[in-house]
């Protein structure tokens, strides 16, 4: 097993809890079409680009739009959700994210952030993280996204590192697929049954550290 040179960060769901805000805007985009959008259905959204995800609403709520409303509907949603964020202070950090970065950066580990996002930059600057990441994928440079590899392909390109050396922290499944299509180690975040195909799952960072990081890939 070659040693590991970076780590790869999805941002929702993992370095912050931005999932319950999508939740909720996107929530209020099907209320006003007329239905509702339970918390599993949310669940299919997690790392799916802002257009795919609207895409999968309107098909769950049966609802036809033009081209045009539909990017008048994600426009509100994106202004709805980032009203939300704005709310967020760095506290919102999700548990042992800051510790475990300066963990590798004290390793030499380099470090890269890959998300479907076009708001990443925004939500990092907000909770004061933007200084943790060497580089940062998101969804204004990706032409395809998760479960696709190019997100972390291009995160590794960045850091001139190895795929086979990156290991990538996911909450998602369809990110999971993605570390793992671009042959990278997959740390899932969340649940064992439900990231299945990651190499190990952790609940988060709160009791994970660099030698557990290590020890879990000798
Ligand atoms: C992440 C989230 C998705 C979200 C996507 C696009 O992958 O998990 O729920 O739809 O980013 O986010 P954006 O901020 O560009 O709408
Ligand atoms: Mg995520």
């Amino acid at each position: 097993m070659p040693s590991i040179e970076a780590c790869l960060f999805d941002l929702d769901g993992v370095i912050v809890d931005t999932a319950k805000y999508h939740y909720i805007a996107w929530r209020q985009l099907a209320n006003d079409l007329g239905f509702d959008l339970t918390h599993a259905q949310n669940e299919l959204l997690k790392g799916i680009s802002r257009m795919e995800s609207l895409e999968i609403i309107l098909a769950l709520g049966g609802v036809k739009l033009t081209d045009e409303e539909k990017l008048q509907r994600a426009t509100e949603k994106n202004s709805r959700y980032l009203a939300l964020c704005m709310q967020m202070t760095p506290a919102d950090t999700l548990p042992g994210v800051r510790a475990f970065l300066d963990e590798l950066k004290k390793g030499g580990i380099k470090t890269g952030l890959g998300s479907a996002s076009k708001n990443a930059k925004v939500i990092l600057e907000r909770i004061d993280m933007l200084s943790y990441f060497e580089t940062i994928v998101d969804g204004n440079r990706i032409t395809i996204g998760k479960p696709d590899p190019q997100v972390f392909l291009m995160g590794a390109a960045d850091l001139a590192a190895l795929p086979a050396q990156c290991v990538v922290f996911e909450d998602a499944l369809a990110g999971i697929q993605s570390a793992k299509a671009a042959g990278m180690l997959a740390v899932g975040i969340g649940e064992k049954a439900v990231l299945t195909q990651a190499d190990i799952v952790i609940p988060g960072f709160a009791d994970f550290h660099f030698q557990d990081m290590e020890a879990a890939f000798a």
